[in-house]
């Protein structure tokens, strides 16, 4: 019992002139006092250790939250630098990317120039060779002298200066297809409409054809999407797609009426916003390209044309100026039946 209880209780006893029934009544409600202490202690002691309980698994909990904490913010690290390293494997594959584009191309231009170079060499000597001839002649005694073979001769070094001037030419057409590679994605980009550029193109492409060539004839038409937002590009560059899309179609349809009766030529230009991009198709009913040649064509160099007539650069430099503006470029052709080129331009 409580000390202080025991205390009390011996008081009580001791009160002898306390009647009995009050005494026991006394000691009774001293006895549960103590019973009531006693439950509350032991409640206080449960108490107590619940305590202790929640304060130890707390205290688990927070070092496991710590742990987790740790855990995620080092799989953060590990994610941020597998992203790092990601994004370098990225930048390398780029530059890798295009450095075999440049060793392609480099290789591309050795063996194209090396090509109309050879024609100039061999032309030249040639033509040293006919000046010596002449020369024999011109110290010959006048009765000896043969006109007949001079002016012969005169005629086929003129043939060659032709074919030097011709070669040369094309060497200097080669250089300046690269030169406009190497210039492309250096431009300013400027809010442009797409449809006028478009047809200021195909007007360009087509007279600059009819001036060269006065048998050329081709229908165009054009189905321009009136609602086609301005966007940014570095205008020149996109023309200069345009002009090499157009050009070739007048090209393929002009081929293609050589050697078929009654054929009527038809390029189309068409433009169109599809959702936040913009649609440019040149479509021709020309000669079409065939299976073993549509994976080449974007090729530096590759050309089906005759030498002279194409250094096949063009697509190679649309595909560069299209990339270069995010945008896609997408090729569907038939033999026989036609071409469609189609660019995807973002509106952005
Ligand atoms: N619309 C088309 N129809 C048929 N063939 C095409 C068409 N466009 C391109 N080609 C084929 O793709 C080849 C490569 O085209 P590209 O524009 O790169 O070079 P090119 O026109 O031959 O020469 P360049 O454009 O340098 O004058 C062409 O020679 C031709 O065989
Ligand atoms: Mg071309």
């Amino acid at each position: 019992m409580n000390q202080h209880l025991q205390t009390i209780t011996k008081f009580i006893e001791q009160q002898e002139d306390m009647p009995d029934e009050q005494r026991s009544l006394l000691l009774k409600a001293v006895k549960d006092a103590d019973y009531a202490l006693t439950i509350a202690e032991f409640k206080l002691e449960r108490t107590e250790k619940v305590k202790r309980t929640t304060a130890i698994l707390l205290e688990e909990t927070i070092e496991e939250l710590e742990q987790k904490r740790k855990a995620i913010e080092q799989t953060n690290e590990a994610l941020n630098k597998s992203l790092e390293e990601l994004k370098a494997t990225q930048t390398q594959l780029i530059q890798s990317e295009k450095m075999a584009s440049l060793g392609e191309l480099t290789a591309g231009i050795a063996h194209e120039i090396q090509n109309p170079l050879n024609f100039v060499n061999n032309f030249a000597e040639v033509s040293t060779e006919l000046i010596d001839e002449i020369e024999e002649e011109r110290h010959k005694k006048k009765e000896e002298k043969d006109e007949e073979l001079v002016a012969e001769i005169l005629a086929d070094l003129k043939e060659n200066l032709l074919k030097i001037n011709h070669h040369g030419k094309r060497a200097d057409a080669i250089v300046k297809g690269m030169l406009e590679h190497s210039r492309t994605n250096t431009g300013e980009k400027t809010l442009t409409d797409i449809n006028a550029l478009a047809e200021e193109f195909l007007k360009l492409s087509y007279h600059g054809l009819r001036a060269k060539d006065k048998s050329f004839n081709a229908a165009f038409e054009m189905e321009l999407d009136p609602n086609l937002p301005k966007i940014n590009v570095v205008a020149p560059d996109i023309g200069r797609v345009l002009l090499n899309l157009i050009n070739n179609a007048f090209y393929a349809v002009n081929e293609r009426g050589k050697t078929e009766e009654g054929y009527k030529p038809l390029v189309i230009l068409k433009t169109k916003q599809v959702g936040n991009k913009l649609d440019i198709k040149v479509a021709d009913n020309g000669t079409g390209i065939s299976q073993n040649n549509i994976d080449k064509i974007f090729q530096p160099f590759f050309t089906t044309k005759p030498t002279g007539s194409g250094t096949g650069l063009g697509l190679s430099l649309s595909y560069d100026i299209v990339k270069a503006h995010g945008g896609e470029f997408k090729v569907q052709s038939k033999e026989n039946i036609g071409s469609t080129f189609t660019i995807i331009l973002p509106k952005k």
